[in-house]
């Protein structure tokens, strides 16, 4: 046997994608496959049939929904393909590539209401059916073969101490409960994982807390949690260590949502196992520590670096060492190209000289905010933070929060770094009862406005070419939320009622952030006062036929 022969990697799953025969390597993801041949352009967007590519790698967007043999919106990035897998790309007619129900956008430049139109006459009813559904760009309903294979039996567990999220926080929080003796149960939705010594991990799984615990503890939490492809499962657990960090947020500009556009999370995700990434000649938008890390990684890719601010001495030398130019103190307000983006369109904030990039990705590492929709959920009191403008839950030195039996930790929390107070092995102290509750920590500046406020009411004052999508879920536009406050509206509550903003999958984690300024900019009020948008279970996308194999076993839920 030769060097070269001892070095081939084992075959993975063959499978399917659009009818066409696909081999994966082990643990390869369907996204990692089709990343050999460059981005793939998955789908088209619900209301105006734009291509879309994957935005965030994480499995949190709605940008890589294939169908997995019959069963709808499956996330690419996150499925690894079994043997005889059949994926199949899920919109677009008659194809993906070429979509001629885009045509829809020339006649009806601004969108066509299919909520109020198609109703008469009413005899024609499942024609407009037929039609409205592949206008609307979803896929079609599970097969029922699929729907059957997905009611597992139910599954009900009680812990006593129940870790989300298996990062640094995670480990560090279970690694010290495991050596007092305990034995957590940790929970993350990665798809592989290191395993945590000595306690249980359940990679691939979602949660969503059922309705609150009561302010005396006397019940224990409920928490729905799905393991991917079909398993669902109710926790008791008596205390709860929320470690689910953080993510890079999406930006307002026009055609923003144009293949090649994606988050530094997605571009580190989708250059797979030390890989190139999908890109040649990036810009990265950010001049935080975060950009200087997609520079660092990925410098043979990125040409550019484009900072809403000031660039930090580090930074610049950073850039230099790597060849990339910079642009300092712009706005970003357009990208160019159909299928995927060719160039951007930057103004130099203050002098307004324009200037034109040429690029083929745009790499958002600009902001990173915190994985907070199961937090809002259980009914954690929370604090808006004008840096990085998001919201935090309120915690102790220990990362005690204001529910009973729950605590934060890691990013999540605010911990900037391995060393930041918020640790996971405080946390573990806490609830050891090594460490008395302490106060909340208000060394964070409350609501003072935040870089990104002062960046939006720059951007927004000027002439905004090409389509702004305020939520890529939905195909909202940034005119269409506007609106809803120019009729008089106040609220992200109201707005998402309104206007369907963050009611897509991913529930608002791409929306919310940047909606909740521009809210806040339009009603004259801090962002806090906007407030946030209900948090209802689940907060994941979860098959309705393995919610429904656990309903039995939450018959108790029904006394509240
Ligand atoms: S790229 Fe797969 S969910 Fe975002």
């Amino acid at each position: 046997m030769t060097a070269d022969s001892e070095m081939v990697e084992p075959a993975g799953p063959r499978f399917s994608f659009e009818g066409r025969p696909r081999e994966a390597r082990p643990g390869d993801s369907v996204l990692d496959v089709l990343l050999r041949d460059g981005l793939p352009n998955l789908q088209r967007s619900p209301h105006y049939h734009r291509p879309r590519a994957p935005l965030c790698g994480l499995g949190q967007c709605t940008n890589c929904l294939v169908r997995v043999n019959g069963r709808p919106n499956v996330r690419a990035c996150r499925y690894e393909p079994a043997e005889g897998d059949r994926v199949e790309t899920e919109n677009g007619w008659p194809s993906r590539r070429f979509d001629a129900l885009a045509g829809f956008d020339l006649l009806f430049p601004s969108g066509l209401d299919t909520l109020h139109g198609f109703r008469r006459p009413a005899w024609a009813t499942r024609f407009y059916q037929f039609v409205v559904r592949r206008l609307t760009g979803f896929g079609a309903p599970p097969s029922s073969e699929s729907a059957a294979r997905l009611r597992a039996p139910p599954e009900v567990r009680s812990v006593d101490v129940l870790i989300l999220g298996a990062g640094r926080a995670g480990r560090a929080c279970a690694a010290r409960l495991v050596a007092a003796g305990g034995s957590p149960l940790v929970i993350d939705r990665a798809r592989s994982l290191e395993p945590v010594s000595g306690a249980e991990l359940l990679t691939r799984t979602t949660v969503s807390f059922l309705p609150p615990r009561p302010a005396d503890g006397a019940r224990p939490f409920e928490v729905l949690a799905y393991t991917e492809p079909a398993r669902g499962l109710l926790l008791r657990a008596q205390r709860v260590v929320v470690a689910v960090g953080s993510y890079d947020a999406s930006l307002l500009f026009g055609s923003n949502d144009r293949p090649g556009v994606m988050t530094a999370d997605g571009a580190l995700a989708m250059a797979p196992r030390g890989g190139p990434p999908p890109f040649r000649a990036a810009i990265v938008f950010g001049a935080g520590d975060r950009a200087a890390e997609v520079v660092r990684r990925l410098e043979a890719q990125v040409s550019a670096l484009v900072a809403p601010g000031v660039v930090p001495p580090e930074l610049v030398r950073v850039c230099s060492d790597a060849g990339v130019e910079i642009y300092p103190r712009s706005l970003l307000v357009r990208a160019h190209g159909r299928s995927r983006v060719r160039s951007v369109e930057l103004v130099a904030r203050g002098s307004g000289t324009v200037s034109r990039v040429a690029c083929d990705a745009v790499v958002l590492a600009h902001r990173r905010v915190p994985n907070v929709p199961v937090l809002f959920q259980v009914g954690t009191r929370m604090r808006w933070h004008g840096d990085p403008g998001a919201y935090f839950p309120e915690v102790d030195p220990a990362g005690r929060t204001s529910v009973p039996g729950l605590w934060a930790v890691g990013s999540v929390a605010g911990a900037r770094g391995a060393a930041s107070p918020l640790s996971g092995d405080r946390a573990a102290r806490s609830l050891l009862g090594a460490l008395p509750a302490g106060p909340v920590d208000a060394s964070r500046p409350e609501a003072g406005p935040g870089e990104f406020e002062g960046y939006y009411r720059e951007l927004l004052r000027r002439p905004r070419p090409g389509r702004w999508v305020a939520c890529p879920c939905e195909d909202i536009l940034l005119k269409e939320l506007e609106a809803v406050t120019a009729g008089g509206y106040r609220g992200v509550e109201v707005a998402k009622r309104y206007s369907g903003l963050g009611t897509g999958l991913c529930q608002g984690r791409y929306c919310l952030p940047d909606a909740l300024l521009v809210l806040a900019l339009h009603e004259g009020r801090a962002p806090s006062e906007v407030g946030y948008s209900t948090q209802r279970p689940p907060v994941h996308p979860t098959p309705l036929a393995a919610l429904a194999a656990l309903e039995p076993q939450m018959a108790p839920s029904e006394e509240r």
